[in-house]
């Protein structure tokens, strides 16, 4: 052996041990821990009837191989969930106890995590934009879940967790796998956002791509926005998403002045009703949006949406194929907040989602 081998083995052995973090692309992960190019959750509300037991932590999901809903294998504030298992690619870049391993892939994955309630903090982030999500990445690929619980997730350092404010109503999440040169798009989407991050890391190599994320983790100025921006987003196996964004000018319900309307479908809306002035269904314009007031879930549980904090969409009409999961409420007050939607007409989770449905309010009744 050459002189210098001595101490060039360990280190060796150490970037070695670094391998088997590094050899599996960074995804969305299915609860058995999988790479999926998709998927989405409902946690179902405490308060519904049926035969499904009710802690409030019990969901219904679905993603890329398994397309239509069946009820979680685990309890939402387990860590072996789809949640759990996907921000688990974080906590291993960033808790790892082998220094040198996350020195590498420190410099070479960024990460954003938002929300306008932030865990362990008193503020509610009124300023920031109406939104909830974290993206993760690498200069390969990376996924984007955008969710609807307050207070989620916790910390990194403090690994995974469900706040207990989170159980009693209903929540939705969805996760979508990208490859890099998506988040540039996205990137461009956090103009509008302007998301309340409360831990990030967007390290330099990022900067060029991602400008507005690494001021936005910095705290720094942001160049002022469009008002709202519609991006084509196109997941790492293909599948076609449209995302909007509205800064806080733009001073309308989204759902009936911008989404009905750029995609020329009535819309059947879920969302949060306890806070603020409740907008009725509404049929002013071109295409409509009826507030969705019961909704059912497989195995015979149903709730009221007065019981949901989630917030989503799908066509009235089953030709139109449209579900859109995000950020925003139908109340007057979020008009003035920033948020957006994430959209697809991928056929099985319409169907999943349109087929939860019991009954809407008609324009009339307002
Ligand atoms: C999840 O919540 C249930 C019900 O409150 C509790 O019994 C369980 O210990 C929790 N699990 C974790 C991992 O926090
Ligand atoms: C990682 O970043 C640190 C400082 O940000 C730098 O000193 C170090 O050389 C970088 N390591 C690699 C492998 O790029
Ligand atoms: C319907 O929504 C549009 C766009 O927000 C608004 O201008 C209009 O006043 C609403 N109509 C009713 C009856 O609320
Ligand atoms: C569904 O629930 C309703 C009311 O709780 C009950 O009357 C009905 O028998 C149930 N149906 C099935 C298939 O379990």
């Amino acid at each position: 052996m050459p002189a210098g081998s001595a101490w060039c083995q360990p280190a060796l052995l150490l970037l070695l041990s670094c391998v088997p973090l590094r050899a599996a692309e960074i995804s969305c992960r299915n609860e058995d821990g999988e790479t999926v190019d998709w998927f989405a959750l409902y946690k179902l509300p405490k308060h519904a009837k049926g035969q499904i037991p009710l802690l409030g932590l019990e969901y219904l999901y679905m993603d890329a191989l398994t397309p239509q809903w069946q009820l979680g294998k685990y309890l939402i504030n387990m860590s072996q969930g789809a949640l759990g298992q996907t921000l688990q690619q974080l906590y291993e870049t960033y808790e790892s106890k082998a220094k040198m391993c996350v020195s590498l892939q420190r410099n070479t994955t960024a990460y954003a995590i938002y929300n306008d309630e932030i865990p362990e903090s008193d503020s509610k982030g009124s300023k920031c934009g109406h939104t909830k999500g974290f993206l993760l990445l690498d200069k390969s690929q990376g996924f984007w879940v955008i969710h609807s619980v307050p207070l989620f997730p916790p910390n990194p350092e403090d690994g995974y967790g469900y706040p207990s404010t989170g159980e009693s109503f209903g929540q939705t999440a969805i996760c979508i796998t990208f490859k890099y040169d998506q988040f540039t798009e996205i990137d461009q989407q956090m103009l509008s956002y302007n998301p309340g991050i409360y831990s990030c890391s967007i390290p330099d190599i990022f900067q060029a791509d991602l400008p507005n994320l690494q001021k936005l983790c910095a705290k720094s100025r942001l160049p002022s926005p469009p008002l709202c921006h519609l991006s084509k987003l196109q997941s790492a196996q293909g599948e076609t998403f449209l995302h909007f964004a509205k800064s806080h000018l733009f001073i309308d319900d989204i759902y009936v002045a911008w989404m009905a309307q750029e995609l020329k479908t009535d819309l059947l809306a879920e969302s949060w009703q306890r806070s603020g002035e409740k907008l009725y269904s509404n049929c002013s314009l071109d295409y409509h949006v009826y507030n969705i007031n019961t909704i059912g879930m497989p195995l015979n549980s149903t709730f009221h949406s007065i019981n949901d904090h989630s917030k989503w969409a799908v066509s009235r009409k089953y030709k139109d194929q449209w579900t859109c999961i995000g950020d925003l409420n139908r109340a007057a007050e979020q008009a003035w907040r920033s948020g957006g939607f994430i959209c697809t007409q991928n056929e099985q989770i319409y169907k999943a989602f349109r087929h939860l449905i019991i009954h809407y309010e008609s324009c009339t009744s307002a």
